[in-house]
């Protein structure tokens, strides 16, 4: 088997530097405040759906200040709906009136986004729903909200989905034309059949020509898995992976996303949110398995991040800023240091450096199999306090009245302070010898 990480098409130096995103679903469902499905799953036609649009005015709205947000929080790209599922566009499209601009908000909502995303030095990434609940053309399936309605079947016969499929590839050359360079999309999502409902995929989408398109504007894009022919980034949802992910035998370039609690549009009623400690834990143990992470929050609207997400977003920050570059440019470490018990490794190839996250501060030392002889220095990084360490092979004895158990030759032991240093996941740095 080979170990390589797959080529991607598109560039994913910086991707697979910077590790850490963020993921916006901003839209109209933010006003019925109870997911992103709602008007599927209350089966809700798109006149009553209308009522949003007619009132969608994120007066709070400030961009700026999201982006201070996830900068602090160590985030170094972005990830936003322009448009979901709903088929609400945040952007000024020419191709249908569907749009910021038609609501009171009365402007292009994306643009001022992306600039001051980029004002913070971070990437953009759009998402597109491939789905569409409000396009004319678009046809019933399994996930559209009138797909138990008989009178919408009939209709359904007579829509041409041609032109819907027109309209997307139309949306993405104005998503890939208007706004600079975009640095990654991220197409969501194909499905199949379902109670005798066809299913969409990479021939309604058009998938082939879509690259096609997307590579000779954008060359350097990097796009995701779910246009159904393969793709840059391999992007597992709400599911932490157990091991590097690999398709078809290879490592590839991966992104997991998640939600802060368990919806990605906001979701006012919705308790059970993520502690500190959990999200850096997901953080750590993805790099740890050489992947990225895209966390999501979901405006409400007003156009303000949940205080739920602010105080998490706030958290993390807290820890990145002491524990960052044990993420940043890191990736999994070498088959031949195994991770201890309670602990995760991540590696950074270019410093030559190991971190050992140590999820569960133990009793005075770890145990690192594999490492004698390998380390010159360690210390702690939230203060960069030495951590001394003991080498090699030693007896299992009671010599002195006390029993001490016998270590390997391999194991290189560290003496920890009995107290947990002030972070939520500590971390050891070790600063490896360069001939290992
Ligand atoms: C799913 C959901 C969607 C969400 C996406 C994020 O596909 O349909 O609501 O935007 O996951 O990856």
């Amino acid at each position: 088997m080979n170990d390589d990480i797959a080529v991607t098409t598109g560039d994913s130096s910086w991707f697979t530097n910077d590790r850490f995103g963020l993921f916006i679903h901003w839209g109209l469902y933010a006003m019925g405040a109870r997911h992103e499905w709602l008007q599927s799953r209350e089966r809700m036609s798109p006149e009553r759906y209308a009522k949003y649009f007619r009132r969608f005015d994120p007066d709070l709205y400030d961009p700026r200040l999201w982006a201070k947000l996830a900068a602090d929080a160590g985030m170094k790209y972005m990830v936003v709906t322009t448009k979901h599922h709903e088929g609400f566009c945040l952007w000024d499209s020419e191709l249908t009136d569907y749009k910021a601009t038609r609501t009171p908000a009365g402007r292009d909502l994306l643009a001022p986004m992306v600039d001051a995303f980029r004002e913070r030095d971070m990437r953009i990434g759009f998402y597109y729903s491939l789905i569409d609940w409000h396009h004319p053309h678009y046809t019933i399936d399994p996930k559209h909200p009138l797909r138990f309605d008989p009178q919408f079947a009939e209709e359904s016969k007579k829509r041409d989905f041609a032109r819907y499929r027109e309209y997307l590839h139309g949306q993405t050359r104005e998503l890939l034309t208007r706004f600079g360079p975009i640095d990654l999309m991220f197409f969501d999502f194909s499905f199949p059949e379902e109670n005798g409902l066809p299913g969409k995929g990479k021939d309604d989408w058009g998938s082939e020509e879509l690259v096609r398109t997307i590579r000779s504007l954008q060359p350097r894009i990097l796009l995701n898995d779910r246009l159904q022919v393969g793709g840059d980034i391999t992007t597992p949802e709400q599911y932490m992976p157990k091991e590097w992910v690999r398709v078809g035998g290879r490592r590839v370039v991966w992104e997991t996303c998640h939600t802060f609690s368990g919806s990605w549009g906001y979701y006012r009623d919705e308790e059970s949110w993520k502690s500190v400690e959990t999200l850096v834990k997901m953080l750590i143990d993805t790099v740890s398995k050489g992947g990225n992470l895209l966390l999501n929050v979901g405006p409400n609207a007003r156009g303000e991040l949940d205080p739920r997400a602010v105080e998490r977003l706030e958290g993390i920050g807290r820890w990145m800023r002491l524990h960052s570059r044990s993420i940043y440019g890191c990736t999994a470490a070498p088959d031949s240091f195994p991770a201890p018990a309670d602990c995760r490794l991540t590696y950074n190839p270019a410093t030559n450096r190991m971190y050992v996250h140590v999820f569960s501060w133990p009793f005075k030392n770890i145990h690192l199999q594999g490492f004698a002889g390998k380390v010159e220095y360690a210390q702690l990084l939230n203060d960069g306090s030495e951590i001394k360490f003991k080498e090699g092979a030693s007896e299992s004895s009671m010599a002195d009245g006390a029993y001490r158990e016998g270590r390997d030759a391999s194991t290189l032991t560290l003496s920890l302070p009995v107290k947990k240093p002030d972070a939520v996941v500590p971390v050891i740095e070790l600063f490896l010898k360069s001939e290992v």
